[in-house]
């Protein structure tokens, strides 16, 4: 059964994602601002952002908030993490890849998340304990323990996101897997590395928001998280690595070995 937080957060995300479907239908429609290069800030992040915040407020009007569009909201010790749409180029693309991203966080540590595609109505939550889910069917990470077999997520950097090494590790896993999927909605990657679909994940330089409810839907899916350099995720931390964690020290070796 669904703990009452995550009925709230469905609430908030179902009415959020009828927002971002109508848009999404009417793409070309919509008033574009850039903020940097590839980092788009449309009508519909505040819109569905401010709607999300709406109906969380009524139930939880003195939590703190850390959202993209809005900033920080400061309040009492409970945290909530908003990602009003992750995956913003591939919803100005009309690429059906997007999420809504809500998380709770408590001492540090995310207690309960959801990931809701309104485009292909899946729901993803997790609640400390009580394993992941995607609408009624549970989660489970893959099976695969050979790099050779695996399909892996990553975020590739453009623009200033450019790193050094960033073709090298490309190269290396290239070499090493089965092949690299660049999905463009870091928190739907981690949800399918939970559900089995991807073996294992990475990215550099990303945001607590993009994140935030992935980590926790992987660990609940049998799933491990780590730092690329293999040490533990913390909620400070710009990197991450989720894999099945049959893989996890293999596919570390060939990113910090480059
Ligand atoms: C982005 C997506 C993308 C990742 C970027 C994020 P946004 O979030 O998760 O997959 O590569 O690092 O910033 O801007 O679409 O919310
Ligand atoms: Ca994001
Ligand atoms: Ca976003």
């Amino acid at each position: 059964m669904q703990p009452a937080v995550i009925n709230i957060f469905e609430k908030a995300a179902k009415k959020a994602g009828k927002i971002l479907t109508r848009d999404f239908g009417e793409i070309e429609n919509l008033q574009i601002e850039s903020k940097s290069v590839g980092d788009f800030v449309t009508n519909a992040d505040i819109k569905v952002e401010r709607s999300i915040l709406e109906t969380l407020k009524y139930y939880y009007p003195n939590y703190t908030y850390i959202t993209e569009e809005s900033g920080k909201i400061e309040g009492d010790e409970n945290v909530i993490i908003i990602d009003p749409i992750d995956g913003t180029s591939n919803f100005i693309h009309g690429i059906p890849h997007v999420g809504i991203v809500i998380a709770k966080m408590a001492d540090g540590e995310i207690t309960d998340g959801i990931i809701y595609n309104p485009i292909l109505n899946e729901f993803f939550w997790s609640s400390k304990g009580k394993g992941s889910w995607c609408n009624d069917r549970r989660l489970r990470v893959s099976n695969r323990t050979n790099l050779t077999e695996c399909l892996i997520g990553t975020g590739l950097p453009f623009g200033d996101r450019i790193y050094k090494n960033y073709l090298d590790e490309i190269d290396g896993i290239l070499k090493a897997t089965a092949g690299i999927r660049r999905l463009g909605a870091a928190g739907l990657d981690l949800a399918y590395v939970a559900s089995g679909k991807l073996d294992g994940f990475w990215e550099k330089d990303l945001n607590l928001w993009d994140i935030s409810s992935g980590i926790l839907i992987v660990k609940e899916a049998g799933g491990r998280i780590s730092r690329i350099n293999g040490d533990d995720w913390s909620s400070n931390c710009r990197d991450v690595v989720a894999t099945n964690t049959k893989i996890h020290e293999d596919l570390i070796k060939k990113l910090t070995l480059l």
